[in-house]
Order: C-alpha cells, then sequence, then structure tokens
C-alpha cells in the first residue's frame, strides 16, 4: 500500500513551537519514526509538509495519479479556513484520516469546527505526536479490511 502524510502550515516548527500545546518532537522525528512504523508493515509513506495551501491542494491531486491508498492530513489553521482543500479531498475520493496534536475541542472556538472532518474516515486529536501513530495503524487496518 502507498499512504501519504500531508502537514499543513507551521508544522514544520514542531518541537519549538508551543511546546506546551504541540509537544517537544520536531516533524523530522515524527516522520522518521512513522516511516519506519510503515515500513515495518510493509507500507510506503511519502512524508510531505507545507506552509502554502496550493501546494497542499496540488499534493492531494498528485496523489490521486501516483494510487495512493490512503492520506493522513494534519491540514493546521487550514482545518478552520479550507473550503479548497475539502474540495480537493472530494475530487480525489481517497479514503483520510484527519489528525490534530491538540484536542482542537478543548481549545478557542474557531478551532471546534473542520470543513475536512465531514468527510474523514476519522479524526484523531489530542493525543500528541502518537495521533499520528495512531492514524497510521487505522488506516493500514481499514486497507486490509477492505483487500479480505
Ligand atoms: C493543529 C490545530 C490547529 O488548530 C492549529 O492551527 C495547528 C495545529 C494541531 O495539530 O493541533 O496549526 O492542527
Amino acid at each position: 500500500y502507498r499512504i501519504m502524510l500531508l502537514n499543513g502550515p507551521n508544522l514544520n516548527l514542531l518541537g519549538q513551537r508551543e511546546p506546551d500545546i504541540y509537544g517537544s518532537e520536531t516533524l523530522s522525528h515524527i516522520e522518521g519514526n512513522l516511516r519506519h512504523r510503515a515500513e515495518a508493515v510493509g507500507v510506503t509513506l511519502d512524508c510531505r509538509q507545507s506552509n502554502a495551501e496550493h501546494e497542499l491542494i496540488e499534493w492531494i491531486h498528485e496523489a490521486a495519479g501516483s494510487k495512493v491508498d490512503f492520506i493522513i492530513i494534519n491540514p493546521a489553521a487550514y482545518t478552520h479556513t479550507s473550503i479548497a482543500l475539502r474540495d480537493a479531498l472530494a475530487g480525489v475520493k481517497i479514503p483520510f484520516i484527519e489528525v490534530h496534536l491538540s484536542n482542537i475541542h478543548a481549545r478557542e472556538v474557531f478551532r471546534r469546527h473542520s470543513y475536512l472532518a465531514e468527510l474523514a474516515v476519522g479524526v484523531i486529536c489530542g493525543f500528541g505526536a502518537q495521533g499520528y501513530e495512531l492514524a497510521l495503524q487505522a488506516a493500514v487496518s481499514k486497507l486490509q479490511q477492505h483487500q479480505s
């Protein structure tokens, strides 16, 4: 299987960015750990991060062309603003899981709404970097479920 991991704006700053909220692990550490876990179960994980909405959208389009089976996405602030990102995911029809490090429901009111969640297979939030591991596990079992 092929899984694409997408991280949105400001997540390149993980480790130094509000560590009380987002933890002290860097994104490259999270990606390395996840790639390792993916390899162990025979999955190819393509990890990308961008601060630009259009780039994330292009990558979602590209995922469809390159036969990506599943997307794990932390859309960061675009969660709460981007109809374009929602439309891109709806357009390619690739199943996806939405991940947030923080519990977006326990913070400012404007973080409670997600434009993507309704279309997601599921949403994982509040578990810090472990949320990505949980998402990978869930994605792999969904894919295996579909195969049998
Ligand atoms: C976030 C939550 C968003 O509200 C915020 O804009 C982020 C990170 C999280 O992972 O907790 O940048 O997606």
